[in-house]
């Protein structure tokens, strides 16, 4: 369905084309929903601009685009101020808006004109080493986006981009040899835990025992060069990472496709290769290093980019490029989003950069992203880590945030049988973890509190699941028959609270539309919000059951149901029948 912005933009540009005979594209007209309810829904500040282009009065030029708007669908138009147009949408109109809206399968959102390619890679934690809050703050994030590219139909690619190579496998492999060898084997079964453990204890001694450094390095070189036994050692160290990362993911309810690093192993040589060949590779210190303009350090030094160590190994940069080609060139990529901590965004400015100025990407072509967020902080206000500060299991997280619904669900509902409490336990708690962490502008830190994500006030996950269950107990208690409801009745919204309602309802398409394009998931979690107010709002105003109104309000209800659950579902929430 067009939005509502859109049919604004729309009967704007033509009404000014009319009046100022000046052809003007839609998206040129200047059209905002307008802060303020009592003013109007939408405001239109083109005047303003135009009044400028052609020196003339703005509230002439407003006065002379209203003249020629096709009026039909608006109850109120006014000019206001130095020259803003507000509109008021008819309720007749909003209705017949909603009516379609109620009917349609995208809930009233708008495809976008060309179904795109969109590569999501997000979560990417390392092997063996630390995973950290971040990676699961990746992980919500980016199952979000994808989430909403898959709902607006576009050909969505979900990568997880782990570090499963490099210099950090020879370390561990050969402490690993002496600490583990029945593991390597695959004869004996270990844990994520062990396995940090071993990594932090081969750092140690990598640092400390030149003998062991060695012998390190020759087992990278093996690793490199495909020496089946180290090839073997690194796979069984990465099923044991995955099956743990996997645990994580079930949790969560994220779907992601595994394409690590070493995926992109065999082309870095061809990588290096051409950027020798297009002469952008300088020589520093023996490592080969790219300089791109604009990338400088405090001291106003550029900055290198470096795609090959003097000892001829490859880094972070060379697999990245290697992986932003693959993108572009084999999958055929029309947007390449990367969801990671901001602390990289340097790292991506560059490899975009870098790809530009070799010709891979242009920007007129593909749009390319880096998602960046803030820190997770603990109540101390540091970054958030376990009791114990060492191996953090980050599915200790999540599981107490379980635990802790289930607590209040049992609490709240003490006869539901076992496996009804486990559900609501799991969608309550892992909702309020992904919702707590979405809510907030990603590029801030935050404080995580169980507490504070399963209250019931305020902008919660709790909150909202919760008023959609008030929402389908309204109509089970009226003992409508909705299929007969929606047959035989149509909405028609009158009451101030259902306008306000039935607007906001409309929007939906706008948010949605919003997000792809700015990639902030909490301009949804704030719709939802306010849309649960509104509704609460209306249903304090609106009398639904055994009103002259009630087949319109009860079909406002279920399309308020249903926008509540299509945004909770992109968010990554399940909804609940009761709780
Ligand atoms: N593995 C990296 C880390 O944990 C994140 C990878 C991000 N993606 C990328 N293409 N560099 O920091």
């Amino acid at each position: 369905m067009e939005t509502l912005i859109s049919l604004f933009r729309r009967k704007v540009s033509e009404a000014i084309s009319l009046a100022l005979n000046l052809p003007i594209e839609e998206s040129q007209a200047d059209m905002a929903p307008s802060s303020q309810e009592e003013f109007g829904h939408y405001q239109c500040n083109s005047a303003l601009r135009l009044a400028k282009a052609l020196q003339q009065n703005p509230r002439a030029i407003a006065q002379k685009i209203i003249d020629k708007f096709d009026q039909s669908f608006c109850s109120k138009i006014e000019i206001a101020g130095p020259g803003f147009i507000n509109f008021t949408l008819s309720p007749h109109f909003l209705s017949q808006q909603l009516q379609e809206q109620f009917h349609d399968r995208l809930c009233g959102a708008s495809l976008p004109k060309k179904r795109q390619k969109v590569v999501v890679e997000f979560s990417s934690p390392n092997v063996a080493k630390e995973l950290h809050v971040g990676h699961i703050r990746s992980t919500i994030i980016g199952d979000c986006l994808a989430r909403l590219f898959e709902f607006l139909q576009q050909d969505v690619l979900r990568l997880n981009h782990i570090g499963d190579w490099g210099t950090q496998f020879g370390m561990l492999i050969t402490y690993m040899k002496e600490a583990a060898p029945k593991v390597l084997k695959g004869e004996e079964e270990t844990t994520l835990e062990a396995l940090m453990e071993w990594y932090r204890a081969a750092k140690k001694r990598f640092d400390e025992d030149a003998d062991f450094k060695k012998r390190s390095q020759m087992e990278v070189v093996r690793l490199q060069s495909g020496d089946k036994d180290a090839l073997y050692a690194w796979k069984s160290i990465c099923d044991i990472s995955r099956t743990a990362f996997q645990e994580i993911y079930d949790l969560l309810d994220v779907k992601i496709i595994e394409r690590g690093e070493s995926f992109y192993n065999p082309i870095l040589k061809e990588i290096v290769a051409e950027f020798e060949r297009h002469g952008l590779v300088t020589i520093s210190d023996g490592a080969k290093c790219v300089y791109l303009e604009g990338f400088k350090n405090r001291e106003g030094d550029l900055l290198p980019m470096m795609i090959q160590k003097s000892d001829g190994g490859y880094n972070y940069d060379t697999t990245d490029l290697a992986a932003i080609r693959h993108r572009i060139f084999v999958e055929k990529a029309d947007r390449i989003i990367y969801i990671t901590d901001s602390g990289q965004s340097l790292h991506f400015q560059m490899l975009f950069a870098a790809a530009q100025k070799i010709g891979w990407l242009d920007p007129n072509k593909i749009e390319v992203d880096h998602v960046g967020f803030g820190l997770v902080l603990g109540a101390d206000g540091k970054k958030l880590k376990t009791r114990s500060g060492v191996t953090e299991k980050l599915i200790d997280l999540l599981t107490e945030a379980v635990d802790r619904a289930r607590g209040m669900v049992k609490g709240r509902l003490p006869d539901a049988p076992v496996p009804e409490i486990e559900h609501l336990a799991r969608v309550l708690g892992i909702g309020a973890v992904k919702y707590s962490d979405l809510s907030v502008h990603r590029t801030k830190d935050y404080v995580f509190s169980y507490d504070k994500m399963l209250r019931f006030e305020g902008n919660t996950a709790v909150f909202l699941l919760y008023a959609y269950v008030r929402i389908n107990g309204i109509k089970r208690k009226t003992h409508a028959d909705m299929d007969k409801v929606v047959q035989l009745h149509r909405i028609a919204v009158q009451h101030p609270s259902e306008i306000s309602l039935g607007i906001h309802l409309r929007r939906f398409g706008e948010i949605l539309e919003l997000v792809s394009r700015d990639l902030l998931p909490n301009r949804l979690t704030d719709y939802l919000y306010e849309l649960a107010e509104k509704f609460n709002a209306f249903f304090r105003d609106c009398r639904v059951e055994g009103s002259p109104e009630e087949g319109s309000r009860l079909l406002l209800c279920e399309l308020t149901s249903k926008v509540l659950r299509q945004g909770l579902y992109i968010l990554g929430l399940q909804t609940v029948d009761r709780m």
